[in-house]
């Protein structure tokens, strides 16, 4: 069984390491989930980052890498030429299967179980990379974003010249104005801070892999969980948590706390208030940042 506990207090052998399906969510058991609240934010601008390609987006093949439920295959899958979806969990890829079954027997997407720090792919085999909220899960913060440099690189491979990279990621400033229930939860707070990279060193290392920058954008209006993120009382549903893999980073004891100061500001009427001072900076700085680079050559 992995936990975030666990995994920080035994340091990787970067010899042996496997990559488990995340650092600390169980995506086989929260896929059932997913979809209830999470949406696919932010296509449009996807889309704009990978219409900058000298070819028309009609002729792109695009990698989803960590496609999950493949809403962000879906989102895509009609404007481009053919989508690969990868992604480590079972669970994830089969829900992304059932969404995309018309589309995979037209012969528009594949899908394949596999880890982006290794891609099951041959190099140049892409014009585009769209990878949405998954790089945190490589669970390598304490080792200078190791793993995440290897995934870069692997997507440098896999890209023609010229290809573009579109990566769906936090800032810290994000991470802290933008999810009103992470101050529910100090420790994980801390936690999920920790697990992004932020965007000044991901733009370095895309830079150090051969990425020529094309700018960072942010769907300021958007919100991953879309109507259900301003429910208060979210935090106690099960189905509410799976919906943001933060939840797996809190620990049974600070969770029961934070579901009783739910209760406790609810019964005396402030949730609402909590919920608004916490989100108050959200609808200026937006929750999301896509980084867009292009692979020189
Ligand atoms: C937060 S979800 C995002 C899913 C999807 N991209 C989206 O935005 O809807 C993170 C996904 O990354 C996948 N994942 C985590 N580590 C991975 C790895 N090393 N290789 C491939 N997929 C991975 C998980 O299984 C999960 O489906």
């Amino acid at each position: 069984m992995w936990s975030a506990a666990l995994f920080l207090k035994n340091p990787i052998n970067p010899a042996t390491w496997e990559p488990p399906l995340s650092s600390f969510e169980k995506y086989d058991e929260t896929s059932h989930h997913y979809d209830t609240t999470r949406q696919a934010v932010g296509s449009e601008i996807i889309l704009g980052c990978l219409a900058g390609h000298e070819k028309p987006l009609s002729e792109l093949r695009v990698l989803d890498a960590g496609c999950g439920t493949g809403a962000y295959s879906a989102a895509l899958v009609d404007r481009v030429a053919h989508i690969d979806a990868l992604d480590l969990s079972q669970g994830m890829l089969a829900q992304a299967r059932a969404k995309l079954d018309a589309q995979a027997r037209a012969g528009r997407i594949g899908f394949h179980q596999g880890s982006i720090t290794e891609l099951p792919f041959d190099n140049g085999a892409f014009d585009a990379v769209s990878i949405n909220q998954v790089v945190h899960h490589l669970g390598d913060a304490g080792e200078n974003f190791v793993r995440l440099r290897q995934v870069i690189g692997e997507f440098a491979r896999v890209l023609r010249p010229g290809g573009i990279l579109v990566m769906n990621h936090c800032s810290q400033e994000q991470l802290r104005d933008a999810y009103w229930y992470y101050r529910l939860t100090p420790n994980a707070y801390g936690e999920v801070r920790r697990n992004f990279a932020p965007l000044e060193a991901l733009r370095g290392f895309l830079e150090d892999a051969g990425f020529a920058p094309r700018g960072s954008f942010v769907p300021v209006d958007a919100i991953c969980q879309g109507a259900a993120y301003s429910d208060g009382r979210g935090p106690l549903d099960k189905a509410w948590r799976d919906g943001d893999s933060f939840w797996a980073l809190v620990e049974a004891q600070e969770l029961a706390a934070a579901l009783d100061r739910v209760r406790a500001l609810d019964d005396a009427g402030n949730l609402d208030a909590f919920v608004a001072e916490h989100d108050a900076r959200r609808p200026s700085i937006g929750q999301i940042t896509f980084v867009c680079a292009a692979r020189s050559g």
